[in-house]
């Protein structure tokens, strides 16, 4: 099902030399698991939620689905991009019966009022997500599609709401206890970025017509297999390659896809190790690239460039849809030959030629497969992205799940906006 291989162009690297590091891991793990204040709770989420708690989301969506045409999702960085990237991943751009806006993620006048003039003719509902109920991005759409859903609904306004935040604190949960809206609780251990297979992926999933069972499954699966606490977990093997690789000057992992429905799961990686990692001047810069369409933009500084970086690739070993190319009478483009093959076929012969170009080149390659694009593979992979993330903060000696850095700037703007 889930494979890992390991295409290295430097120095061999000995996995068995980290088993006291893992050693060490498991007993951190234990202790964080155990503290008030650890931030673990998604290690065990999937499998310790309820059938009652799975029911009551299925039960809100299909509520939002019969009363509402539009799902406004308004959130920034944890609290946004997990979801996007499961739906995305899934449905491509167009997400099935109910219409599916992100909003709260950008301080665009343009974007916002585009938005608010569509939603005007629109029957909408607002998913609202923010554990600390008091970003700015998205606290600040929330004021404008409630000013909007007051206009449309009047004092009914309430029943398009549905607000998902920490259980006591917060001025969303505040207003969630004053106004009565629907709401759902991110657990006090899971933070943002770590938060997609709480309600605040599974709710916006389960009104687009994701298998929210199927999902869970996968995450379940990945708990059972990946929670092994040797150097043969695919997890520790992954964060060990790049850490031996980051400890050589390549510092930057370049996550590419051939598939462009991934889009959002790169950008999904991206915040993870880069909010996760990317602190006391330690970490690897992630960046991302869609494939084959960059490597027409910069496959060239890959091949070729500065040799700053080693390359994560997503894989799907299979795809249920295929296109055969036809005959053409002219053969113009000289291309008959491959009448009668799948473009599916065409694309594995590049994923191929693209790594042995790029690994003749200098530049590693970790490939990491997964069966198909679905639900069950996806969560598989969100949990191995979590884990191995975790475990690549702990080689570097820092804090997985804080963000000191991303304070400063949220500081700067509440000074200069008087909120503080
Ligand atoms: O991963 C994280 O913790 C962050 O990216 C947060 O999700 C993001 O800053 C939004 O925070 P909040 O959910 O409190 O609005």
């Amino acid at each position: 099902m889930f494979q890992l291989e390991i295409k290295n162009t430097l120095k061999e690297i000995d996995f068995l030399k980290y088993n006291n590091k893992i050693a060490d891991f498991k007993k951190w793990c234990e202790k964080e698991r155990k503290s008030s204040t650890g931030m673990l709770g998604w290690l065990n989420y999937a499998s310790l939620l309820s059938e009652y708690d799975i029911n009551n989301i299925k039960s809100v969506a299909k509520y939002l689905k019969n009363r509402f045409d539009t799902l406004v999702v308004v959130g920034v960085g944890g609290s946004y991009l997990g979801t996007r990237a499961i739906i995305e991943a899934i449905k491509g751009e167009c997400c099935g019966e109910c219409n599916v806006i992100y909003l709260g993620n950008s301080m665009s006048a343009r974007y916002l009022s585009q938005v608010l003039e569509y939603l005007k003719n629109r029957k909408f509902a607002v998913v609202v997500v923010s554990k600390s109920g008091k970003t700015l991005e998205p606290a600040l759409a929330f004021r404008f599609l409630k000013d909007l859903l007051i206009k449309k609904m009047g004092n009914k306004f309430s029943e398009a709401i549905v607000a998902i935040t920490d259980e006591n604190s917060g001025a969303l949960r505040s207003e969630v206890n004053e106004l009565g809206y629907k709401s759902f609780t991110i657990p006090h251990n899971v933070g943002g970025r770590y938060s997609v297979f709480t309600s605040v992926g599974l709710l916006p999933f389960a009104v687009c017509d994701i298998d929210i069972d199927k999902f869970l499954a996968g995450v379940r699966c990945a708990e059972k297999e990946l929670n092994v606490f040797n150097e043969n977990n695919p997890c520790f093997r992954y964060a060990i390659a790049r850490y031996e690789f980051s400890k050589v000057g390549k510092n930057v992992e370049l996550f590419a896809s051939y598939e462009p429905q991934l889009r959002f799961f790169l950008e999904w990686i991206k915040q993870l190790f880069g909010e996760s990692e990317g602190k006391e001047k330690k970490g690897v810069l992630p960046i991302s690239a869609l494939y084959t369409t960059d490597l027409h933009s910069f496959g060239q500084f890959v091949q070729d460039g500065t040799p700053c970086l080693f390359e994560t690739i997503l894989k799907i070993q299979s795809c249920e849809t295929d296109v055969i190319i036809p005959k053409d009478e002219n053969n113009f483009d000289g291309l008959n030959k491959l009448s009668g093959l799948g473009i599916n076929h065409v694309n594995d012969i590049m994923i191929d030629s693209v790594v042995k170009a790029h690994t003749q080149g200098g530049v590693s390659n970790i490939i990491l497969s997964i069966e198909k694009l679905d639900e069950f593979n996806l969560g598989y992979l969100i949990y191995f992205f979590m884990m191995s993330c975790t475990f690549s903060c702990f080689l570097q000696g820092v804090n997985p799940f804080n963000q000191p850095g991303v304070e400063v700037y949220k500081k700067n703007a509440l000074k200069l906006l008087k909120l503080d």
